[in-house]
């Protein structure tokens, strides 16, 4: 018999309360509390895959299976990722809105022709405006299949009929479940919605890729409640006025944490920057006081950039220096 059950969440940071509260007690923010129902026993397909009798085995008699990686056609994304895609994996792309998530993961899709059938499901545009930057961005692969949806059931019952290589959701908080009374973007929506895809993507060895919105504090929304569901965080960072980017792994379970990617936004579509040391110091005179060229590791790969010192020049003959202000 199923049994419903309330509790309260904390839209901000997670926090579960039995009763509603005005003020979250973890993280202090006030009137976020949202009913949520529990509702166990719940008779779906997905409680009944993970049904499956389960015992414990000796470790050693399993055989490790080495990790099979697709090439994502990006040599600074491969680097980011460890060496490509793993299968089965599941990446969270998060960065501000209009950083150019949606162009990337597109042109990933398209440069992954061949490999098997990609399902892009978008809450947030239509299937013309994905067109439309598909044909600017000259997207080839027709083995890329459309979803503009919102309901987390029929996305799941699609990835299941579909049966793809690689699943594309764009973005976690336009999605919602039903089963939850919280709006969708809501901590409690965008976990049940991020563990449902999981389950189903994880039983089935598909690739995904799921894009956030970062909030104001740079979180994925607000608290970091996906980064320990996902096997892979990359952050897409920029100024929205320039067309430099920069790709960063926050958490890999399958490689590295340490490298960056560098590309460029350009007409059609995000262009890798190999060597970023050529444009870090291409502004750079023949030169100049107060400035040097610095080598930094960042990851494996060295990158030069150039160091200022700024100078002004003195007209008093003894400089004094302030606490508030200095001299020099
Ligand atoms: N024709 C164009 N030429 C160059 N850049 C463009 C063009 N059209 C859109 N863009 C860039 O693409 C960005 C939107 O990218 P998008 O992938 O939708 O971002 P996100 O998915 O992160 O919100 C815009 O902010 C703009 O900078
Ligand atoms: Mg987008």
């Amino acid at each position: 018999m199923a049994k419903n059950k309330t509790i309260f969440v904390c839209n901000e940071c997670g926090y579960e309360s039995a009763k509603w509260l005005g003020k979250c007690p973890a993280c202090n923010s006030w009137n976020t509390f949202f009913e949520q129902k529990i509702i166990e026993n719940k008779n779906s397909y997905l409680k009944q895959e993970n049904k499956k009798t389960n015992t414990p085995q000796k470790l050693n008699s399993y055989e490790a299976k080495k990790t099979l990686r697709t090439s994502t056609g990006f040599e600074e994304l491969d680097r980011v990722l460890g060496g490509g895609l793993v299968k089965g994996s599941l990446i969270l792309l998060g960065g501000e809105p209009g950083i150019g998530k949606s162009t990337l993961i597109l042109q990933i899709c398209d440069k992954i022709k061949g490999e098997g059938k990609v399902l892009y499901v978008s809450g947030e545009e239509s299937a013309e405006q994905i067109k439309l930057r598909a044909d600017r961005l000259k997207i080839e692969n027709e083995d890329i299949l459309f979803l503009g949806e919102t309901d987390i059931d029929i996305v799941n019952q699609a990835i299941l009929d579909i049966n793809p290589k690689l699943v594309i959701i764009d973005s976690i908080q336009t999605m919602y479940s039903e089963e939850l009374s919280a709006a969708a973007g809501s901590v409690s929506q965008v976990r049940e919605i991020t563990s449902q895809i999981m389950r189903i993507c994880k039983s089935r060895e598909i690739t995904t890729i799921i894009i956030g919105h970062v909030t104001k504090d740079g979180n994925i929304a607000g608290p970091r409640v996906l980064e320990h569901m996902v096997d892979t965080v990359l952050y897409l960072e920029g100024e929205r006025y320039f067309s430099y980017r920069i790709l960063r792994g926050v958490k890999n379970r399958f490689g590295s944490t340490n490298e960056i990617g560098m590309f460029e936004m350009k007409e059609e579509g995000m262009t890798e920057i190999l060597n970023p040391s050529d444009i870090l110091i291409s502004e750079r005179e023949d030169n100049p006081a107060g400035s040097c060229i610095v080598a930094c590791m960042e990851g494996t790969r060295p990158i030069l950039v150039e160091l200022q010192a700024l100078t002004t020049r003195e007209h008093i003959w003894f400089p004094k220096k302030n606490s508030k202000w200095s001299r020099l």
